[in-house]
């Protein structure tokens, strides 16, 4: 990929080279792909307010999670199986993300181990299902631990698998999960997995259990409601992620920047919100910033990214986000990321 301009750019290389199911894998989402598709919408729907005269020669772009500073507000969110986009599998992004100052946060269902991942450095955060076995989930939290991880991810959009159409069709590709070795069968697929891998039955109770088993600070991600996001804090969460998986969970969800201002108000300053879901440009990325979240993550297009060209290609994306983000808030009037404000977006 020659002279990327933009992450569109990494899309349509990647797509031309994937095999067919495993693009289905990285795209699809749940039944009529409705939320998917309105993720993405709802950021090209908003219609902004600048303000002008504000001198925008210097930009800082810097900003903080979780009392650590971060280069640029912006993340790559857990996804799973890196493997089947290119070879260096999870260091490569993981490592994009260590040289640009930003937080990379580890899958559960990554392909190599979680302590390979460390390697790379950098700001990590680890993604946890809370699985059956609850013995192998306080193991995994452990192993975050020594590692080096900073917060643990609690994925909660996910009791059951989504019903992904294009997987169901073509079959979801044969992984490997090395963080899971002890108990996973090797080339097992997603569906199967997931029976094995994900509780049904979690409460909020689990959340207490998960946060007497470890000091680290935990983030809630897949809230969709004030309600939830409430409750959230109630059970100790330093931060709220709204998300909706991407579209792949349940479908017929808003998108999630819809969803933010509700979650920002309900919190009321009494945790960190962040938001995923169909961020395809910096300027996505000054509207989330704008409505309230402190860091706004990206999933697929890191994927493309990273099938292209590896750590280079996830890098060069970065600093496509990077370049836009900075070009957004200069021509919106916010030098720095505090004054983007809510006012600015329609
Ligand atoms: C291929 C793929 C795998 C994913 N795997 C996980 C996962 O293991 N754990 C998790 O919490 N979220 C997972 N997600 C959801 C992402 O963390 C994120 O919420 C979503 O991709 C954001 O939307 P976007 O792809 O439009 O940026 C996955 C998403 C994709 C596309």
């Amino acid at each position: 990929l020659d002279n990327p301009v933009n992450l569109y750019d990494f899309q349509t290389h990647a797509r031309a080279r994937l095999d067919p199911q495993v693009l289905a894998y990285l795209e699809g989402g749940a039944l009529d792909e409705v939320t998917l598709h309105e993720n993405e919408q709802a950021f090209l729907r908003k219609r902004l307010r600048p303000r002008v005269l504000r001198d925008v020669s210097t930009p800082d772009l810097t900003s903080t999670v979780l009392g650590r500073s971060i280069a640029v507000p912006v993340g790559i969110a857990p996804t799973a199986q890196h493997h089947l986009f290119h070879a260096d599998a999870e260091l490569a992004a993981a490592r994009a993300a260590a040289s640009a100052g930003i937080p990379f946060v580890g899958s559960t269902m990554s392909s190599i181990s979680l302590e390979e991942i460390a390697q790379a450095g950098g700001l990590r955060w680890m993604q946890l299902y809370i699985q059956q076995d609850r013995v192998l989930t306080e193991k995994l939290v452990q192993r975050a631990v020594a590692a080096g991880y900073k917060a643990l991810v609690v994925t909660v959009d996910t009791p059951v698998l989504g019903r992904r159409e294009r997987d169901l069709r073509l079959g979801s590709p044969r992984q490997t999960y090395a963080n899971l070795d002890d108990i996973s069968a090797e080339g097992e697929t997603l569906a199967d997995a997931a029976k094995r891998l994900i509780d049904p039955r979690i409460t909020w109770d689990d959340i207490d259990w998960l946060r007497s088993t470890t000091s680290l600070p935990f983030v809630l991600k897949g809230i969709m409601t004030g309600a939830d996001a409430s409750l959230a804090v109630e059970h100790g969460a330093a931060a709220v992620w709204v998300s909706n998986h991407g579209g792949r969970q349940l479908d017929r969800l808003p998108a999630t920047i819809d969803m933010v201002a509700e979650v920002v108000d309900a919190l009321a300053g009494r945790a960190e919100v962040y938001v995923d879901g169909g961020v395809r440009r910096g300027l996505d990325v000054a509207i989330g910033l704008a409505l309230g979240a402190r860091c706004v993550f990206l999933g697929r297009p890191i994927l493309y990214a990273l099938t292209c060209d590896g750590e280079r290609g996830v890098a060069a994306a970065l600093r496509i986000i990077e370049a836009e983000l900075a070009n957004a808030m200069a021509l919106l009037g916010a030098p720095r990321v505090a004054d983007l404000e809510r006012s600015m977006v329609v």
